[in-house]
């Protein structure tokens, strides 16, 4: 029984938290993307990617908002049901939307749904501090979690503005202690989002658990892209931390490939993709 999985015709057997963890331990660079569709699905495990987030930046790519904040747990389901029918080696991790986790037993029910019906291995929340016990309580039930720091984007309107966070001292040593309280709750990944190198590898060294980052400079254990942004499917100004790896690519799975080496052999993110 257990060992379906790998029997399913792949050369490499599937990713788990465990794959994950070994990978940080031999300081392999873990290559993660994001995904919204089985066919890009399908491409993105091709060239290699270790994890494939459904995150809410759907919202924003697909759905054509400004924000994340209109994403409900059936947009994500929706997404992440597509996604895993393209995956076989990647680890899948779908994203609790806006207000989809305000008390343990809600967001609770709300990963148990992205899991049973978007078949998700992990969740990802927003959060620090604020919601260590969220964290605790999905952790006591065995709900793998992945925590979001840094940039939030679910709290833009509150933040007034995609900015980078922790650029001052007394801010980044809040966000290295909320990680490792995050840690110590129960979160299986610890994801940062524009913060500046300094801080990403503080935080990285910090702990056990794999922290993925994207615009957290180079010394974190993985980074992630939202596939559109290395496509060049999006359009007008992208953040700094974006590369198009499409311009010297004929393929959408070229590009992706190229991004996948990219990570592994630490060439991206380059200088000029950091904060500092
Ligand atoms: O929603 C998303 O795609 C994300 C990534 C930017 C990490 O959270």
């Amino acid at each position: 029984m257990y060992t379906q999985l790998e029997q399913r015709g792949m050369l490499q057997p599937p990713v788990n938290v465990a794959t994950l963890r070994k990978m940080k331990a031999d300081g392999e660079p873990i290559a993660c993307l994001t995904a919204y569709d089985a066919s890009y699905a399908v491409l993105v495990d091709a060239a290699g990617a270790d994890l494939v987030l459904v995150g809410d930046s759907l919202g924003m790519v697909i759905q054509g908002h400004d924000t994340t904040v209109p994403v409900t747990v059936d947009d994500i389901i929706y997404h992440s049901k597509a996604v895993a029918r393209g995956l076989r080696r990647p680890f899948l991790v779908a994203d609790m939307p806006f207000m989809s986790y305000t008390e343990p037993g809600q967001a609770l029910d709300n990963a148990v749904r992205l899991m049973q019906e978007g078949g998700a291995m992990m969740i990802k929340l927003e959060g620090g501090d604020g919601q260590l016990e969220i964290v605790e309580h999905l952790a006591r039930h065995d709900i793998p979690v992945c925590a979001h720091i840094g940039l939030k984007p679910q709290s833009v309107h509150k933040i007034g503005g995609f900015r980078v966070q922790g650029r001052e001292p007394e801010k980044a040593k809040a966000m290295i202690e909320s990680a490792k309280r995050l840690q110590d709750a129960g979160a299986d990944i610890v994801l940062l989002e524009c913060i500046p190198n300094e801080a990403g590898e503080a935080i990285t060294s910090a702990l056990d658990v794999p922290v993925i980052g994207i615009g957290a400079g180079p010394h974190v254990d993985g980074q992630i892209l939202v596939l559109y942004d290395v496509l060049d499917i999006t359009q007008g100004r992208t953040p700094r931390f974006v590369q198009n790896f499409q311009k010297e690519h004929t393929s959408p799975l070229d590009a992706l490939a190229a991004y996948v080496k990219a990570v592994k052999d630490r060439s991206y993110p380059a200088p000029e993709h950091c904060f500092s």
